[in-house]
């Protein structure tokens, strides 16, 4: 609780005197909880810009220093230190693990990489050009339908147990969306693998073949992984949270996260970085498309740049920079057209007063695509490694929602602007 509180003139002389919640860090909070019960009126934010919607300990962001920590740490620190699961474990319990704990750890969640027998048929009733994305929301849904244990939230081991599950088995969910695309067998999890090189495993073995991961491959995607594990109340995880506060299966409100990842404004952007460079095909065509973004009459924007908290650098696309150089020039890629496209791109657009007055600067799609891309991973699965990453993410969120006290269903109001109550008009009266 505070002392601080903040007064508002709610018309006349009339006014209101709310709470002040400070966080650790960042902006302070008025709590406007009783402002409707005190004023009769409700608050108006649609798209929540000014709405903090829960109390969280889990990641902060600073978008106009482009700052972004899990736990306290800093972004960079973790990926370039850390492991996937090292991170996932910071995630969940707020501590980096030492030795034993992230062994123990490692063991928990690669216990549970395999999917039910009866996963397979399900894969199998959907068309093969299914988009991975609606295939996982399926089958990441019908999991609640595998675990009834689990639906008794209150449980902290249910709760526990969930978490590993879906950390585990959301890769083997994606490659078997993928496989299935392509007529290929499901290749089983390895354990013995680490998290990013199981995942390269179960896309691109093949039965008849002996497969061998890329180190520098399986850390890249390892970084990709830890960029995208949480990114506090975005969108997809706030669905979490909302599925989540009705008290509904773990697995129902991550496949609700999955729905709301997959739109082009959020997770679908890194496929749309990658269509678009392609549209552009050289740098000599830049202009052009720049001209298109300040049209008003097209509604062409620059994929991969821009985001709704970050107002400078995203810090992500900062590390994953580096990395797409580090990973083309490994597979001797490095005069991809497209990577060039990129750069060219980002320094003319930086450079440009429509960007620069807007504060729109590369988000962490602006490079993954790019990465992805040259490691073989096709455009349409993208967006479903960004849903494996954040599962983890997700799923500490929801953990944290479900124990904390001050949490009620979400339940927003509206301003209603439709028509003003009427008398009915029975059918044979209507003109
Ligand atoms: N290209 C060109 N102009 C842009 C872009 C862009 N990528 N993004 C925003 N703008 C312009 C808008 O046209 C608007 O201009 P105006 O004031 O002249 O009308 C202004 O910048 C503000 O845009 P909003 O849409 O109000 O900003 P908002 O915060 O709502 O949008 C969003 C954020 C959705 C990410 C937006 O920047 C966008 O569409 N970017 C492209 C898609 C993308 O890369 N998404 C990934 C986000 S990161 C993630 O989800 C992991």
């Amino acid at each position: 609780m505070t002392d601080k509180t903040a007064r508002f003139t709610t018309g006349g002389d009339a006014s209101i005197e709310l709470p002040v919640l400070d966080g650790a860090i960042g902006p302070q909070v008025v709590d406007i909880r009783k402002f409707y019960a005190d004023t009769g009126m409700f608050t108006y934010d649609p798209g929540f810009t000014s709405t903090a919607s829960c109390r969280s300990k889990i990641t902060f962001i600073d978008g106009d220093e482009g700052v972004l920590l899990h736990r306290g740490y800093n972004i960079e620190d973790l990926a370039t230190n850390c492991d996937f699961l090292e991170v996932c474990y910071l995630i969940l319990y707020g501590e980096l693990p030492n030795k034993e704990e992230r062994r123990k750890f490692g063991y928990d969640v690669t216990y549970h990489t395999m999917v039910h027998e009866q996963i397979n048929q399900l894969v199998r009733g959907f068309r093969r050009d299914a988009h991975p994305m609606a295939l996982m929301i399926a089958v990441v849904g019908a999991l609640s339908a595998f675990y009834y244990e689990d639906l008794n939230i209150r449980d902290p081991r249910n709760r526990m147990i969930a978490t590993f599950r879906l950390i585990a088995k959301l890769p083997t969910i994606a490659a078997m969306a993928y496989k299935y695309s392509i007529g290929q067998p499901f290749i089983y999890p390895r354990n013995d693998l680490n998290y990013a090189e199981n995942f390269l495993h179960m896309m691109f073995a093949v039965p008849c073949e002996p497969f061998k991961p890329n180190p520098v491959v399986a850390k890249a995607l390892d970084q990709i992984f830890i960029l995208h594990a949480d990114h506090e109340q975005n969108a997809s995880t706030s669905t979490v949270r909302l599925v989540g506060s009705t008290g509904a299966s773990p697995y129902a409100a991550i496949s609700a996260g999955i729905a709301s990842l997959w739109g082009p404004a959020h997770g679908g952007a890194n496929e749309a970085v990658v269509n678009m460079l392609r549209e552009i095909g050289s740098p000599d065509e830049i202009p052009h498309y720049l001209e298109r973004v300040k049209d008003k009459n097209d509604n062409f924007r620059l994929m991969g740049f821009g985001h709704r908290v970050y107002k400078n650098y995203d810090p992500r696309a900062t590390v994953l920079k580096q990395s797409a150089h580090d990973v083309l020039t490994e597979l001797g890629k490095q005069d991809e057209p497209m990577l060039k496209i990129a750069l060219e791109l980002e320094k003319i657009a930086l450079d440009d007063s429509y960007f620069v007055d807007r504060k729109l600067f590369p988000n962490v799609d602006f490079y993954s695509g790019i990465i992805l891309q040259a490691i073989g991973i096709p455009t349409s699965m993208f967006t479903a490694i960004f849903a494996m990453a954040r599962t983890v993410g997700w799923i500490a969120q929801w953990n944290e929602m479900v124990e904390d006290p001050e949490q009620k269903i979400g339940r927003p109001r509206q301003l209603y602007t439709g028509a003003p109550p009427r008398d009915f008009v029975p059918m044979d009266q209507r003109g």
